[in-house]
């Protein structure tokens, strides 16, 4: 597997690098549709697809969109799901569930409560993304807010700030006061005289002293925005005193400001995000239930074949165990790359080829039941994320339940796979993943191991049939962005929103939109 370097991880997590060269690529293949920057929600025609038989692969959220909508237009959908059950990567883990892994099982062993569950795939929907939020509001899925920006929780870097946590209204408003200080310095010394007019700077100044809360002489000493010594975070009765502004050279050597500190600046990490009520698996089970007559369950693929006229899917049939055949008029093929590489089939060479280069990010989650609630008790720390650079990267707190009793804590997600952390935390036991992801919390929340009931973790590396969580790229091939002869290529690796349900229904929509347009030509 290709590795990832430090420079194409950001640009995963934050830009939209490759997004304009994939949508024309798309566009080019009349893959779009004429007009619309995104596929249209499909709208077709009653009963224009009679007759027509779609044999689809994966009952995931893009080809369960995909059946979803081809059914209402008449076409005769089958899903073949390789597992025992529909969502594909949107996996919510609650009390009593079993976990599997390709060489291990979890049993979850949280409280029966419905606020104690733990989201292993998915787990935030961005505003924007208007077609999964479509869904949610057409099934009736009830949502609530999502928080990713806390200025509660902490930043913390081993080895700055003597290793402590650091709280991050502090970090945010001092690194906002050093930079503001530092332009009105260059501005008042003429430094910038070239690129700016005299009235520019004029209006400048006051603009930096209200962005960094300068003081009258432009400088920097604290503010009020990072709150107050002492515990209560505000001033109370009198006046407090400003905490002291952080160390700016530590700062910098924190690499907090790589993503961390402007996490929320990136458009698919913006306010306002939500989360279905009671986990992520609501979409998955309201898709599933429009569509699960048409779903055979423990069918894996095991050979994608070309026909005169269409496609031919050998699979195991689930009762039998045998293998059988289903032939079809075209075939939504929403096989994670990782897997579908190694399917026999009967691919252009260029095809192969393009599956077989697309990488998936090694992501691993662990979800922990707390006894309390000790970042809501202890911090005020109401959902959110706490960011370190040990190999957990982050710790999420939970968007629900606040107040109650227990809660769940997400208390590792790797993504960032230098030097190879998601594939080093695929190979650990199941008890030592807990126990490191335990040992790490630690120096964010001491006490933590004391606080921590239970845990389970998905290393999505040796998740069955998926092997891998989302694509490291934001450009997928463009042979798979079109038909291989009858067969489509579906699922969020088709689009410029890797990892994100809104990719999955997005190419879902594309996919049955081309079939369409194809059906009607004849
Ligand atoms: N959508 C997922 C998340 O927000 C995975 C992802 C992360 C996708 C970063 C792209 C970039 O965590």
């Amino acid at each position: 597997m290709t590795r990832l370097t430090k420079r194409q991880f950001l640009r995963l997590v934050g830009s939209a690098a490759g997004v304009a060269a994939t949508y024309h690529t798309m566009n080019t293949l009349g893959l779009l549709g004429p007009e619309s920057a995104q596929a249209a929600t499909p709208d077709l025609p009653d009963g224009s697809g009679y007759g027509r038989r779609v044999v689809i692969l994966g009952a995931g959220i893009s080809g369960m969109t995909a059946a979803y909508e081809l059914s209402k237009a008449g076409y005769h959908c089958t899903i073949l799901e390789a597992t025992g059950r529909a969502g594909g990567r949107n996996l919510t883990a609650r009390a009593g569930d079993v976990i599997h892994e390709v060489d291990s099982r979890q049993w979850v062993d949280f409280d029966h409560e419905d606020h104690l569950y733990a989201n292993l795939g998915p787990a935030r929907i961005p505003y924007h993304h208007r077609i999964i939020l479509g869904y949610c509001k057409e099934f009736g899925v009830e949502l609530e807010m999502f928080t990713n920006d806390n200025r509660g929780a902490f930043f913390h870097n081993a080895e700055r700030f003597d290793g402590q946590p650091v709280v991050g209204r502090r970090v945010m408003t001092d690194q906002r006061g050093y930079i503001a200080e530092l332009l009105a310095k260059a501005i008042n010394r003429n430094a910038l005289d070239d690129d700016l007019t005299a009235d520019d700077k004029e209006r400048l100044l006051p603009m930096l002293v209200e962005f960094g809360g300068l003081d009258a002489d432009y400088l920097y000493a604290g503010s009020n925005r990072g709150g107050y010594q002492g515990e209560s975070v505000h001033a109370g009765l009198a006046p407090g005193d400003v905490n002291d502004p952080l160390d700016f050279s530590e700062l910098l050597r924190s690499e907090f400001w790589e993503y961390k500190l402007h996490f929320s600046q990136f458009l698919n990490q913006n306010p306002t995000l939500f989360q279905p009520v009671g986990g992520m698996d609501a979409i998955a089970k309201a898709f599933e239930t429009r569509v699960r007559r048409i779903i055979r369950y423990n069918s894996p693929v095991e050979e994608i074949r070309k026909t005169a006229d269409g496609a031919r899917v050998v699979h195991r049939n689930q009762r039998s165990g045998v293998s059988e055949a289903l032939d079809a008029d075209f075939v939504i093929c929403t096989i994670p790359a990782p897997v579908l590489k190694d399917i026999p089939n009967d691919f252009s060479p260029e095809t192969q080829a393009a599956i077989e280069s697309v990488a998936f990010v090694p992501a691993v989650k662990i979800g922990f039941q707390a006894r309390r609630r000790f970042w809501e008790d202890d911090h005020a720390i109401y959902g959110g994320i706490s960011w370190t650079d040990q190999d957990i990267t982050q710790i999420w707190y939970p968007a629900n339940g606040y107040h109650r009793e227990k809660g769940v804590v997400m208390g590792a997600y790797i993504w960032d796979d230098f030097p190879g952390q998601g594939e080093r935390w695929a190979n650990m036991s199941l008890p030592e993943r807990l126990r490191t992801a335990i040992a790490e919390g630690e120096h964010l929340h001491p006490g933590y191991a004391d606080e921590i009931e239970s845990g389970v973790s998905r290393a999505w590396l040796k998740a069955p049939y998926q092997l891998g969580a989302w694509p490291e790229s934001y450009q997928p091939p463009a042979e798979i962005l079109a038909p291989d002869g009858a067969v489509y290529f579906a699922g969020d690796q088709i689009t410029a929103l890797p990892g994100w349900q809104e990719g999955a229904a997005l190419a879902a929509h594309t996919v049955v939109n081309s079939i369409h347009a194809r059906v009607m030509a004849g």
